[in-house]
């Protein structure tokens, strides 16, 4: 999970002046095109390329999912699904779906001003919309309204990349994603899904102890023009890739051990 996850919407007055400001900072993208549910079927039909990435199960002109087409996922056997007693659901969206949220609520949830200008910034030009378009992008809700967005990816064969997740601040703090994300990452395992992977920046402790909760490892460093200084999180699947990290690259107490006893992978 990158800090700005590659969209960088910035805070909006209201709807209308966001959805203006996304479109400025976006730059290279027509808000036709942002905002249009046909946006996909555009400009997908005209790649060849990303046409024959296409899964089974989509409407025509319209992207498949990277995670359908790799590891036979279908998101919508599982969902739309509750998590908690009080109505909070997890559904599955889409990119122009789930921008107008994270167009009012992104600059807020990852206080994106303070990292105004820092980092390089790409447009959201007709690319980075097909990539999104093939990417699992999932709202939770509660009482109907969007509270949070997930997105993932797979980046290679049998590794799945934990490309955004944000929830109103209202929402953080209730372990939310110790519930959901366990939900997900166990079809993915049963799907092939080898190791989990998610960036954040060093000072991002809410994500960090959430990944390291779940079973992620420190796994690296990287320093990205993009996103500033990141940690590298990884949760492996299998107990034996798991080993061949801590075996080889830990010293002293490998803590990844006691717990294996008495947890789930997932959870
Ligand atoms: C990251 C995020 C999705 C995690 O969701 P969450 O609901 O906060 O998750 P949890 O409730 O499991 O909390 C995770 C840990 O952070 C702590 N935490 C959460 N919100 C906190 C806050 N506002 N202040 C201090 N600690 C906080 C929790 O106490 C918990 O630690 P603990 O289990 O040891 O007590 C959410 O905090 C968020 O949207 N943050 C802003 C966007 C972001 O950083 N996204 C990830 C980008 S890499």
């Amino acid at each position: 999970m990158c800090p700005d996850d590659g969209v960088r919407p910035r805070p909006e007055r209201n709807e209308a002046a966001g959805a203006e400001e996304l479109r400025r900072e976006l730059g290279a993208c027509d808000k036709r095109l942002l905002l249009s549910r046909s946006v996909g079927a555009e400009t997908l039909s005209q790649d060849q390329d990303l046409r024959s990435a296409k899964g089974d199960g989509h409407e025509p002109g319209e992207p498949g999912k990277m995670s359908r087409f790799l590891w036979g996922i279908d998101w919508s056997e599982w969902l739309p699904r509750g998590f908690t007693d009080d109505g909070i659901e997890l559904h599955l969206s889409d990119i122009e779906s789930a921008l107008p949220f994270i167009s009012a609520h992104y600059g807020e949830i990852f206080e994106q001003d303070l990292e105004r200008g820092r980092f390089y910034s790409e447009p959201f030009d007709g690319a980075k919309l097909r990539y999104y378009g093939m990417a699992d992008v999932f709202e939770i809700k509660h009482a109907e309204r969007t509270i949070g967005v997930f997105i993932g990816t797979p980046s290679d064969w049998s590794t799945y990349y934990l490309r955004s997740m944000g929830l109103l601040p209202a929402y953080q703090g209730r372990k939310l994603p110790g519930v959901i994300l366990p939900f997900l990452f166990d079809r993915l395992a049963g799907g092939g899904v080898r190791r989990f992977e998610a960036d954040t920046s060093p000072s991002n402790l809410a994500t960090v102890r959430r990944l390291t909760h779940l079973g992620f490892n420190v796994t690296g460093t990287v320093l990205s023009e993009r996103w500033g200084a990141l940690l590298r999180l990884t949760k492996f699947v299998d107990e034996g890739a798991e080993d061949v990290f801590l075996d080889k690259f830990c010293s002293g107490i490998r803590y990844q051990r006691r717990h294996r006893g008495n947890q789930h992978i997932t959870q």
